[in-house]
């Protein structure tokens, strides 16, 4: 379905169905209130009255906030769907147009790749349909580009592993720098290993597909501020060794969200023409099982040059993000911040539930400018502090440090310190990293997410990259 921003007087109303949003205040003064209210309706948030003999379809909120907006929208792209009209058309304004275009295109997302038989919408055209175009124009087209590369996200987190494996993520992402002119770097196993990066390596040794880490690098003319950009890119994680349990396996695909965060956000960013110097890597690597497969008890040499007892082969994303890291830091001297995305522990989950994501560093500060842009974005963010006792947790016996803690509590955390020990003291102001285990995939709709991957991290990062002068 295209969306188009069009000016009322052009709108042609010919097998269109018109959309009506309404306050149960507003109801009360509707020209078709009998009719309405006959049916039952009440303008309840998220209801929907059809009035097709009048070619209308009213939604109700309860006030015009734009989480309500959003909400309605997404209730609106599911119910049309097999409606036979040709267009559809809303009246938007310059304070409703983000919350609609991100309601119609998150919540009416489809992910049909596999379907041999897609159910195909009639509907051709969506309007958005206002008094002043050229006033919207910059707003319509901003909102479109963020659910666009969030849908972009979307669409390869939920590709099946055996289709996107380290390899076929590595030329999706050299696709994606053609496309948008960014520069594009790839290391393969001998480059790596060149590099140092024996622990992201022995993540990687039992998969048939080769491990890669991909380097991708907008630079606009006019740099305001320079940001490195880091993804957890694990195409599946089948827990190695310690192999997960059947059920907890399931959905493992999704152990690639931060890498495909962190490129949704590098898209997102180019086509919005900020100018922000955009760096973005990404550790994808597949963890398997096998002879060669690496082990607990192996002890690990880091890029950064620390060991790593491993006691646990499931704790594998902070591996391969501590060689990473290592390496951007590397490239990018200076960065003004470094973020890293990361669908990294079951404990997050358990901490703040599925629909927050978990915030950890050391800027007080940064981590409050995160959240206010997270709120803006509209999606849900949480703190979880660092602290010196969870820090002994992760000590070794053996070796610099541990790859799980030796207690069953703070989890999360734990992980967030575990990656903090490869931050660069210079950085460590500058870091922020985002568990994103809860809020990247869900197999019930929440928001504007559907069955599987949701895009988070693409939203609030763009916000907060937009934020910035
Ligand atoms: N990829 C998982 C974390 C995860 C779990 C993401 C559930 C999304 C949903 C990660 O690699 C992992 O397995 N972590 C372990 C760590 C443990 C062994 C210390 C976990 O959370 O159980
Ligand atoms: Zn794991
Ligand atoms: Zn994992």
């Amino acid at each position: 379905m295209n969306i188009e921003l069009i000016d009322t007087k052009t709108l042609v109303t010919k097998e269109n169905l018109t959309i009506k949003i309404i306050t149960p205040e507003r109801l009360e003064k509707a020209k078709f209130k009998k009719t309405l209210k006959k049916a039952g309706f009440t303008a309840e948030q998220d209801t929907l009255c059809g009035m097709h003999g009048k070619s209308l379809l009213f939604c109700g909120v309860s006030n015009h906030e734009d989480e309500n907006i959003k909400t309605a929208a997404v209730s609106i792209a599911k119910a049309i769907k097999g409606f036979h009209y040709k267009s559809i058309s809303v009246d938007v304004t310059k304070e409703n147009i983000r919350p609609l275009i991100e309601g119609f295109v998150l919540g009416g997302y489809e992910f049909n790749t596999y379907k041999s038989k897609p159910k195909k919408t009639k509907i051709k055209t969506l309007y958005l349909s206002c008094e002043n175009v050229k006033e919207l124009s910059p707003l319509f087209e901003e909102a479109l580009i963020i659910s666009e590369a969030t849908c972009f996200t979307r669409d390869i987190v939920n590709t099946a592993p055996d289709d996107m494996h380290p390899e076929t993520l590595a030329k999706l992402a050299k696709k994606l720098a053609r496309e948008n002119k960014l520069e594009c770097n790839i290391l393969d196993e001998k480059a790596l290993k060149k590099e140092r990066c024996e622990a992201m390596l022995a993540v990687g040794r039992a998969s048939r597909h080769g491990s890669k880490l991909i380097h991708l690098a907008y630079k606009p003319t006019n740099v305001k501020k320079r940001i490195a950009l880091v993804g957890k890119g694990l195409t599946y994680d089948s827990g190695g060794l310690s192999l997960k349990p059947a059920t907890s396996m399931v959905t493992m695909k999704m152990d690639k969200a931060g890498a495909c965060a962190v490129l949704g956000i590098i898209k997102a960013v180019s086509e919005l023409k900020l100018d922000i110097e955009v760096h973005a890597f990404v550790g994808a690597v597949e963890n398997m099982i096998g002879g060669d497969a690496y082990k607990p008890d192996d002890v690990l040499l880091s890029r950064k040059g620390d060991t790593i007892e491993v006691r646990n082969t499931d704790a594998e994303g902070r591996l391969v993000l501590a060689d990473v890291l290592d390496y951007a830091q590397d490239k990018v001297k200076n960065p003004d911040y470094l973020f890293d995305f990361a669908t990294l522990t079951g404990a997050c989950m358990v901490a703040l539930g599925q629909y927050t994501t978990g915030v950890m560093g050391h800027s007080n500060r940064l981590r409050h400018n995160l959240s206010k842009a997270a709120g803006a974005a509209g999606e849900l963010t949480a703190s979880l502090p660092f602290n010196k006792h969870l820090k002994k947790q992760i000590k070794s016996e053996i070796a610099d440090i541990c790859n799980i803690s030796n207690k069953p509590y703070g989890g999360a955390i734990t992980a967030g310190l575990f990656l903090d020990n490869f931050i660069k003291d210079e950085n460590k102001e500058k870091w922020l990293h985002f568990d994103i285990a809860g809020t990247a995939y869900t197999e019930t709709p929440w928001d504007v997410n559907v069955h599987g991957a949701t895009g988070a991290g693409v939203r609030f990062m763009t916000q907060f990259l937009k934020s910035l002068k």
